[in-house]
């Protein structure tokens, strides 16, 4: 028999000593949670973040859920007003997620975060995912762990048919008890029910003290992926640019004369890693005309291009 190209990790002190580790140097290892199983990545790691994205082919950079080990861990992250914290005693460990807004000096990665001033942060309550992030002693980045636009997963086995060959693990704690996704509750303003999920909104609404708005078209982004606003840097942008014109500062991807390089070696995964932390830099500069190189429309460079379209389009408020 060949080699399996996913290795599948007992749930033992073992096997998660190894997951651990392989997260500590960078690695992607899919584990259970109570919900479906997901794809962790250390979320201070921009490079293993960027990995989340390339192994799953997701066509765009949505922020992603922070996993940690407990309510302590979480509040290192984000800010928790009265509310948050009557929700999170009533529901964590469990299948809620939070979206609170980020601590300055967190060190999250800002492509676990989307760029955004928010971060999502749940305390799961399976063992296994337990475990592990007691082992690990980080924060873990963890969307699904399926390829970009399947089912999520709630068996090792559903994990092993969709990213064999992509990551560098999957923890086999059995099926997933809840399998649907958590419920995100967003708390950095009025109460929002951005997904409905693994928590009833009615018992969400009895703790909370009144019933979170549902999350509309056009009143919040449920997806803030979606919203060109939150990745644009003040500058006004021109893509697929050759070089720069007077006047213009030159965001380079490849072999190119430029100001800032996304990955001078043409790396896309690198490339993805250093694509936030550029365009804070562009704003940090005061450029308000940036050039930037084409990057190859695959792989991860789908991703990227989708951010810098965005980045580019159109918006209210914009230089002209
Ligand atoms: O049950 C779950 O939540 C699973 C397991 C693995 O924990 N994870 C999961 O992650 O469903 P994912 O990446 O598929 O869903 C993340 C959702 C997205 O809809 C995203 O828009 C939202 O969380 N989200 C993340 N950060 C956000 C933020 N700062 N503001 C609003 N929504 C956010
Ligand atoms: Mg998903």
């Amino acid at each position: 028999m060949p080699a399996p190209a996913l290795p599948v990790l007992a749930p033992d002190d073992a096997g998660l000593a190894r997951a651990a580790a392989l997260l500590a140097r960078g690695g992607l290892v899919a584990f259970p949670t109570e919900t479906v199983y997901g794809l962790g990545a250390d979320a201070r790691d921009d490079r293993a973040v960027a990995g989340i994205f390339a192994a799953k082919g997701r066509p765009a950079f949505n922020p992603l859920i922070l996993h940690v080990a407990d309510l302590a861990a979480a509040q290192a992250i984000g800010r928790f007003d009265a509310r948050a914290e009557r929700v999170a005693a009533a529901f964590w460990p469990g299948p809620l997620t939070l979206v609170l807004p980020l601590r300055d000096g967190a060190g999250i990665s800002p492509l676990a975060t989307a760029g955004l001033a928010t971060v999502a942060l749940r305390v799961p309550a399976h063992p296994v995912a337990r475990a592990l992030l007691a082992a690990f002693g980080g924060p873990v980045a963890a969307p699904s762990a399926n390829p970009s636009g399947r089912v999520s997963p709630t068996t090792a086995a559903h994990v092993v048919a969709g990213l064999s060959g992509r990551i560098d693990a999957v923890v086999d704690g059995g099926a997933c008890g809840v399998g649907v996704e958590s419920t995100i509750l967003g708390l950095d303003g009025p109460a929002i029910l951005l997904r409905e999920g693994g928590i009833a909104a009615e018992r969400l609404a009895a703790v909370l003290g009144e019933t979170p708005r549902a999350a509309e078209a056009g009143a919040r982004p449920v997806a803030p992926g979606a919203l060109a606003s939150h990745y644009a840097p003040r500058g006004v942008m021109r893509l697929n640019a050759a070089g720069a014109e007077p006047g213009e500062v030159m965001l380079g991807f490849g072999p190119v004369a430029c100001d800032l390089n996304l990955s001078k070696a043409g790396d896309l995964t690198e490339a993805a890693a250093n694509l936030y932390a550029c365009l804070h830099r562009l704003d940090a500069m005061g450029a308000d005309r940036i050039a930037v190189s084409p990057v190859p429309e695959a792989g991860l460079g789908r991703a990227i291009n989708d951010r810098l379209r965005r980045a580019a389009a159109p918006r209210p408020g914009a230089l002209a």
